[in-house]
C-alpha cells in the first residue's frame, strides 16, 4: 500500500543529507550576458571536456547564455503541440499549483509531496547547463532546482531498485496533444539509478531566477545535461524506483531512432538529424557537438565497458 505523506517543510528539511557544496551558490547572471567558456563552466563548478586551452579558443566557441526570450518561446512539449513556437501560448493556462509529486516503487519510504514544499525544503541552486536537443539545436539555460539525488535518498531505495521511471502529467482536458492519439501517453522517461544519483542530475523548478514557466515544464521537470533534451521530462507527477529498464515514450514511439541511454554522442548518427554539429539558438554558424554534451569528465565513468553505439 502506498503511504501518503504530506510532509511539512521541517520534516523534509531535517531528513535531507547536508549538501557538500559541490556547486557554490552564485550570483544571478543577467539575461544575455556573454561569458567565456571557462567562466561559464567555472560558474557551474565544472570543467568542460573540451574547455579551451589558452590560445586554442578558436576550436570551441565560448558558451553564451541563451536569451530568456528564446528559452521561453522555442519549446518541445508534445502534450500541447508539435509546433515549437506555439507551445508558450497553449501552455499558458496549465494549472501548476497545487501539484503533487508521487515518489514510490521499490523504496522504504514512499511519499507524495507538494512541489511548493519541495521548493522550500531544498536549497534552490542555480545551475547553468547546455541543453542539446536530438533535433540538432542547443541552448545554454540557467536553471534553478535541486539534485534529484536528495529526493531519492529520502525515499531510501531497496537493493532491488536499479532504474528510475518518470511519468509526466496525463490530463487530456488540459493537454490538447493528448486528445489526439498516435502517441503512447503519458510521456515517460527513465534513468539508471546511478545516473539518477549523479550530482549533475537536477529537478528543476525555475529558470532565469523565476519559477518554471508552463512551457518549460512547470512546476517540476528533470534536467540531465549530458543526454539529449528529450530525457529531460517536463511536468512530472510520478517518480518510481523499479527493477527493470523502463520503456520511454520515445523508445515506444520509434525504437529504431531512440534507445534508453540517449547520451549526447556525435559519433552515433541519427536517421533524420545531424549529430556531429548543432545550431546554438541565437547563433548563426553551427558548432561542433561535444561527447556527453561537454560533460565527459563528470560522467564518462558511468559507461565504462559499454559499447555506446549499441547502448545508444
Ligand atoms: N517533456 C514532456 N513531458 N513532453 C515533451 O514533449 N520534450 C522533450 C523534453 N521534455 C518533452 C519533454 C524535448 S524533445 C526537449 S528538447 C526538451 O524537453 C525541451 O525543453 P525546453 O522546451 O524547456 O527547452
Amino acid at each position: 500500500m502506498m503511504v501518503i505523506k504530506r510532509s511539512r517543510t521541517t520534516d523534509l528539511a531535517s531528513e535531507v543529507t547536508p549538501e557538500h557544496l559541490y556547486h557554490a551558490r552564485r550570483r544571478f547572471i543577467k539575461a544575455g550576458a556573454a561569458l567565456s567558456a571557462a567562466a561559464l563552466l567555472a560558474a557551474c563548478g565544472l570543467r568542460g571536456h573540451d574547455t579551451p586551452q589558452p590560445g586554442a579558443e578558436a576550436s570551441v566557441p565560448p558558451d553564451t547564455l541563451t536569451s530568456e526570450q528564446d528559452i521561453l518561446n522555442y519549446n518541445n512539449f508534445y502534450e500541447f503541440t508539435t509546433d515549437k513556437a506555439a507551445v508558450a501560448d497553449l501552455a499558458r493556462g496549465l494549472r501548476t499549483s497545487p501539484w503533487q509529486l508521487e515518489v514510490g516503487g521499490l523504496v522504504r519510504r514512499a511519499g507524495v509531496y507538494e512541489v511548493a514544499e519541495l521548493r522550500r525544503a531544498f536549497e534552490q541552486e542555480e545551475r547553468i547547463y547546455r541543453l542539446r536537443c536530438v533535433e540538432g539545436w542547443s541552448m545554454v539555460i540557467p536553471w534553478l532546482g535541486f539534485p534529484l539525488r536528495k529526493l531519492i535518498e529520502i525515499a531510501e531505495p531497496l537493493p532491488t531498485a536499479q532504474y528510475v521511471r518518470f511519468d509526466a502529467l496525463y490530463d487530456p482536458a488540459q493537454l490538447p496533444g493528448q486528445q489526439r492519439s498516435g502517441y503512447p501517453w503519458p510521456y515517460v522517461e527513465g534513468l539508471r539509478l546511478d545516473e539518477a544519483l549523479h550530482d549533475l542530475t537536477l529537478l528543476a523548478t525555475g529558470l532565469y531566477g523565476k519559477p518554471l514557466p508552463p512551457q518549460n515544464g512547470a512546476p517540476i521537470r528533470l534536467v540531465v545535461p549530458w543526454k539529449y533534451g528529450f530525457k529531460s521530462i517536463k511536468s512530472i507527477v510520478k517518480i518510481e524506483l523499479v527493477a527493470e529498464q523502463p520503456v520511454s515514450f520515445w523508445m515506444a514511439t520509434s525504437p529504431r531512432e531512440y534507445g534508453f541511454y540517449a547520451n549526447v554522442n556525435p559519433d552515433v548518427p541519427h536517421p533524420r538529424w545531424p549529430q556531429r554539429t548543432e545550431r546554438r539558438i541565437g547563433e548563426v554558424r553551427r558548432r561542433r557537438t561535444l561527447m556527453f554534451n561537454g560533460y565527459a569528465d563528470q560522467v564518462a565513468h558511468l559507461y565504462e565497458g559499454m559499447d555506446l553505439s549499441v547502448d545508444f
